[in-house]
């Protein structure tokens, strides 16, 4: 059977997420992001057009290295001001049946316990349509935000999430036994003793005593996501995602990163069918190609090049230099010795050669801009010849790109066999993705605390 596309709708709730500028488009609905209604309607449109899950990033910093200040991003809504996600998802599950919810959230700030309860809480109020997104925050202003001087080092911030991890695994799936509410009012039972028990962990960073304060949900481990590039991050990633966003970077090694990512998943002793690969895309269509291509540059008018570069925090101002100059020339230009010390950029590049690498990172390799049947063709060929599994689609304009796909797109893949053509009703998220079962399969790390067991 052919390879079906998993497809989720990108989201944040914020004025400004990964399209810069483009808020500004005069009919587009971004400024209603704290508004219920908003993502009321944005999850019934994206039910209706079939999408697997929303999936919806998180930061909670500001961005405040380009221009050492966050009023750059403060001024163009870029992910400032934002809401927090997890608190939207119970809103959308109640008027939706099917679709799922991807939700970010950081190991790196809030201990575990307290997470573990209200994404049960989710899991629950969702009937099992719930997914995590694993992140550790790379903003250094979230660390200042918490308590910290600067940031965790990188990788000290993956061994952090591995003990975090694992404290949720032995509250998610060790605390309670499936039996153990009976809710008997007879005699007068809720939860049966000896069917919950205390977790007692104590490692380096957490303790945590337990029970686990919420009954086992659906899926008990919501659907894992992560997007990792860096040896850590891939080792984490390798160990326990299930879903995970895959870059090209650099331009043409997407092959090699999923082909990395699952190698060492089964080293790990998991299968190779227990990861699924989705990239980040940008679908522009309408009926005609002619239509979309207008409709993409009408997009683009209000791109806000400047955007990219606070949001990659690029430490210098790549767009008040000549583009002929190198990386390097304009660091000294504004004075900044340190980043060059510090390495990591680019340095023998021109500024011209750099600013388009940024510009073209976002637009880049997952890019179908036409009818329903071109932008089918091109999907179809990054499932079979680029190996990936799924998408989140990125959103030019909110709601006419999850419509327009689900309108023109999602028909057009239905008939070639590249959708499913409903949703099955009761599934939980887990079970969308993979087909197996609600919970983790045996064989993931989460498995060994069942019943209790290695505590
Ligand atoms: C598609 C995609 C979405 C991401 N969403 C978030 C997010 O919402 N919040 C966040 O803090 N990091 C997010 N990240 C960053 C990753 O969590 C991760 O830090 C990054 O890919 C670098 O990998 P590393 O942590 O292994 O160095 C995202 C990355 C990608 C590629």
């Amino acid at each position: 059977m052919a390879k079906q596309l998993i497809v989720n709708l990108f989201e944040m709730a914020t004025p400004g997420h990964i399209t810069h500028g483009l808020w500004r488009q005069p009919d587009n609905q971004r400024e209603r992001y704290a508004d219920i209604s908003y993502w009321t309607e944005l999850a019934q449109v994206a039910e209706a057009a079939g999408f697997d899950a929303i999936f919806l990033a998180d930061v909670v910093g500001a961005y405040d290295v380009y221009d050492d200040s966050f009023e750059p991003a403060l001024e163009r809504g870029l992910q400032i001001p934002n809401i927090d996600p997890l608190l939207l998802v119970a809103a959308m599950a109640a008027v939706t049946e099917h679709v799922g919810f991807g939700v970010t959230f950081s190991t790196t700030y809030e201990p575990p316990f307290a997470f573990a309860r209200r994404m049960a809480t989710l899991d629950h109020l969702t009937r099992g349509r719930v997914g995590w997104n694993i992140v550790t925050s790379y903003l250094p202003n979230a660390a200042r935000n918490f308590g910290l001087d600067d940031q965790i080092p990188h990788d000290t911030r993956y061994e952090i999430a591995a003990e975090y991890i694992d404290v949720l695994y032995k509250l998610w799936e060790g605390s309670w036994d499936d039996d153990a509410v009976v809710a008997d009012k007879e005699v007068g039972t809720y939860s049966r003793v000896g069917a919950v028990r205390a977790i007692d962990h104590v490692g380096t960073h957490f303790r945590v005593k337990g029970p686990h304060l919420s009954e086992p949900s659906r899926q008990r481990v919501p659907l894992l996501f992560q997007a990792s590039a860096s040896k850590a991050g891939i080792a984490f990633a390798a160990q326990h995602a299930e879903v995970l966003f895959t870059a090209d970077r650099p331009p043409g090694a997407l092959e090699r990163n999923i082909a990395a990512i699952r190698d060492e998943s089964v080293r790990r002793g998991r299968l190779p069918e227990d990861t699924r690969y989705v990239v980040m895309a940008t679908v522009i269509v309408a009926p005609t190609e002619e239509e979309a291509r207008a409709k993409y540059e009408g997009y683009r008018t209000f791109r806000d090049p400047e955007g990219a570069f606070i949001h990659m925090s690029v430490p210098f101002h790549p767009l008040q230099h000549p583009a002929d100059i190198t990386v390097r020339e304009a660091l000294e230009r504004e004075g900044r010795q340190d980043v060059i010390d510090a390495g990591g950029l680019p340095l023998h590049l021109t500024v011209g050669q750099f600013a388009g690498a940024v510009d073209e990172a976002w637009d880049s390799r997952f890019l179908a801009v036409g009818s329903p049947e071109q932008v089918a063709d091109t999907i179809e060929r990054w499932l079979d010849v680029d190996g990936i599994d799924g998408i989140n689609l990125r959103q030019y304009h909110s709601f006419d790109t999850a419509r327009d796909f689900g309108e023109l797109v999602v028909p057009e893949l239905r008939r070639r066999g590249r959708m499913r053509v409903a949703y099955t009703p009761g599934e939980t998220l887990r079970e969308r993705i993979f087909g197996e079962g609600p919970r983790l399969p045996e064989r993931h790390p989460a498995a060994r605390y069942r019943g209790g067991a290695n505590l």
